[in-house]
């Protein structure tokens, strides 16, 4: 189970996925800002380290898609990544959006923020270190769930501070071993986060006989949400936290 501030009465908790990413361009400033007035209680977003170390808030492997910019953000220094827009792609109207750093979210954003760490290798290269470093820092602690698919980031997490909460990540496209959350006990993860098709009301029941709090990604349509729901499952992480919070004001 997570600390009582990742749940609410009587509702999901409704997270923004890379912020209100529907209407704003995703991991930005504006998206994270936008959840919040949409109604979400926190918002989910992915953090991962760029060529200079700074940790910095972005989905792919590559800038591309987002910026244009054609590099990998491993690759790819801070002094470049600032000057990118990651907004204009998106809408004219978010034209200057840059791609964040994680602290700079953590001073902006005051809800609950639920950082996922990127990293598909064994080694981090210091990503899981450097995010509790941030989290620390900005006094963050309290509202700073932590999420991977990569079960090594959330080892390293435990060890590093075991009182921030951690929740496990799986999808279909996994090995089973990965997929079936084999190692959430020995991760001490108070939650898990399946890929919404991986959560049947069998799995859901079976899960939290186990003792997990279950959030489900990503979920748009407010009858899946709402079945989550009555399933068991306390999180809702989705494009549209307008959509979600309409269905339960
Ligand atoms: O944390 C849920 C979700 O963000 C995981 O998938 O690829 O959108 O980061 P992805
Ligand atoms: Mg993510």
């Amino acid at each position: 189970m997570l600390p009582a501030a990742f749940s609410q009465k009587g509702r999901p908790l409704v997270w923004g996925h890379r912020g209100a990413s529907f209407d704003a361009p995703e991991n930005t400033l504006a998206a994270f800002l936008l959840a919040r007035e949409q109604g979400a209680d926190g918002v989910e977003l992915d953090a991962q380290r760029c060529a200079s170390g700074e940790v910095v808030v972005l989905h792919d492997d590559s800038l591309g898609r987002t910026t244009g910019f054609a590099g990998l953000i491993a690759e790819t220094p801070y002094s470049v990544v600032r000057t990118l827009d990651a907004g204009a792609r998106k809408a004219e109207r978010y034209q200057g959006e840059r791609v964040p750093l994680l602290v700079q979210v953590l001073e902006a954003f005051p809800l609950l923020v639920n950082v996922e760490l990127k990293c598909d290798r064994w080694d981090d290269r210091g990503l899981t270190a450097e995010v509790i470093r941030f989290v620390r820092e900005a006094q963050a602690q309290e509202r700073v769930l932590l999420s991977s698919f990569n079960p090594l980031c959330l080892l390293r997490a435990r060890l590093l501070a075991p009182g921030i909460p951690r929740a496990l990540l799986f999808e279909p496209e996994q090995e089973w071993w990965l997929r079936s959350a084999l190692s959430a006990p020995a991760l001490e993860a108070g939650a898990l986060h399946p890929e919404q098709s991986l959560a049947t009301p069998e799995r859901i029941a079976r899960w939290r006989r186990r003792g997990y709090q279950l959030g489900c990604w990503t979920v748009d349509d407010t009858d899946a949400a709402g079945r989550l729901y009555d399933a068991g499952v306390s999180g809702i992480i989705t494009n549209r936290p307008d959509r979600m919070r309409a269905r339960w004001p």
